[in-house]
């Protein structure tokens, strides 16, 4: 956990949250920081307030999670591919995924940066206030439940898959579920900002389309849970967007088709 990389994190953490600090911003996100190179990529709102998860969530750690580490990955992201002729044209999914085929000297940038922007914008959709019409709980969507039936024996037994992912990701990273390409369901996990989309980078065995992602670096939960990973863990499930990841799992098998 205490990798060069987890340790910086830490440091910008801490001096973001006493940036923070001094903000009296309740329910709206953190300014952004400034200098930021204009697009072609863009920070959107939340889509809900700050404080909407608490209390499995709390609104601080949302707001430097958006306000600054989001935005830090959409500025580098936004440097990157401005540094290389042809780039900005690129959707964020085919800079991703494609990322073998970029210039050399595009490919970590955007690995980190790219990744960074999309897993973050994927994560924020993931969840939802709890107490909402599909908030946490159990899915109540019949092809999300069949396959996690089928997958994973039931829902209990995929609870403990994923929980166990995410708990075993050593230093920073993500744990997902996903739709392979033959329909069926999985639960992997990959470092820092990659994720399953990433051909070329993520092993073929854990590509496929996410359905469901988790968050597990330490700027992530550190506020609240310092370093009781597994409890951020337990009380993320309360705010699971479960009609989200419904949804994506009817887009992959459209898109499979
Ligand atoms: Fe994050």
């Amino acid at each position: 956990m205490h990798t060069p990389s987890s340790r910086r994190e830490f440091i910008a953490l801490t001096a973001a949250a006493a940036l923070a600090g001094s903000a009296r911003a309740q329910s709206k996100p953190a300014a952004t920081a400034a200098a930021a190179p204009s697009g072609p990529f863009a920070l959107d709102p939340l889509p809900y307030a700050a404080n909407a998860l608490e209390p499995h969530i709390d609104a601080k750690t949302m707001e430097i999670h958006h306000g600054k580490h989001h935005q830090a990955y959409i500025n580098n992201l936004n440097t990157a591919v401005k540094a290389s002729a042809g780039l900005e044209k690129k959707s964020l999914e085919e800079l991703i995924s494609g990322i073998s085929f970029l210039p050399e000297s595009a490919q970590m940038p955007v690995r980190n940066n790219g990744g960074g922007h999309w897993n973050h914008t994927f994560f924020w959709e993931s969840m939802a206030a709890p107490g909402g019409v599909g908030v946490g709980g159990t899915p109540e969507d019949a092809a999300l439940s069949a396959g996690i039936t089928k997958a994973f024996g039931d829902f209990d037994k995929f609870k403990a898959k994923f929980g166990e992912a995410a708990t075993k990701r050593f230093g920073s990273g993500w744990a997902w579920l996903i739709a392979k390409e033959d329909g069926s369901l999985a639960v992997v996990s990959t470092p820092n900002q990659d994720n399953p989309l990433m051909q070329g980078i993520v092993p073929n065995t854990d590509r496929g389309t996410p359905l469901l992602g988790l968050d597990v670096w330490e700027h992530a939960y550190y506020l609240n849970y310092q370093n009781r990973r597994p409890e951020y863990i337990a009380a993320w499930w309360n705010v699971v967007n479960w009609p989200a990841v419904a949804a994506r799992l009817k887009a992959a098998g459209k898109k499979g088709k």
